[in-house]
């Protein structure tokens, strides 16, 4: 939810893949959108989900204080039902919410991301900080299929970031 050492490799990524159409899953309060719009710069355009609309609201006024809110839609809904309406050919897309939904997530990743595109993934490891919260089982088969190399090239950095293009 707040600023981040992150932020800047998420705009450092979305400028070296030259993105275009960039998706976040979980909007927060706008931090990582910023970057994500900022590195991807004029041409770029992002959609962000988040299904709280108190947190798409204050999103929305971070994205208009920084004068980016033309280029970053937020897409108010749970992941599961905003994600099946998307068209394909995104260049980049950034998950970071629940890991209930994780696996719904990649599946929709994997149909959303051309080949070259890049899925950006967040807290993988999340149960080391949070061990009771619902749904690491998720993570844990999520962690699995991005190394499977038919579909994925993946690094993972040492904070449980991994950052995998589709192949
Ligand atoms: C970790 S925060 C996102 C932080 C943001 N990416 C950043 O770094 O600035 C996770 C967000 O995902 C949203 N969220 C959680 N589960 C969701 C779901 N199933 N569908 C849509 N949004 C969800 C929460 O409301 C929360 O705002």
């Amino acid at each position: 939810m707040y600023p981040f050492e992150n932020g800047p490799l998420l705009g450092a990524l979305a400028a070296a893949a030259k993105s275009k159409r960039l998706l976040e899953v979980g909007c927060g309060l706008g931090y990582s959108g910023l970057w994500l719009a900022y590195g991807a710069g004029s041409r770029g355009q992002v959609q962000t989900i988040d299904a709280n609309r108190e947190h798409a609201k204050i999103a929305r006024d971070h994205f208009k204080r920084e004068g980016l809110d033309k280029r970053i839609d937020v897409l108010v809904g749970e992941a599961a039902r905003v994600l099946p309406a998307l068209k394909d050919g995104y260049d980049l897309i950034y998950f970071d919410i629940d890991p209930a939904e994780s696996l719904t997530v990649l599946k929709h990743s994997e149909r959303l991301l051309g080949r070259g595109g890049l899925l950006v993934s967040a807290n993988l490891f999340l149960g080391q900080f949070a061990p009771d919260i619902p749904g690491l089982e998720k993570t844990a088969e999520y962690r699995l299929r991005i190394l499977d190399t038919a579909r994925w090239l993946t690094g993972y950095m040492a904070d449980g970031t991994a950052i995998s293009v589709r192949v």
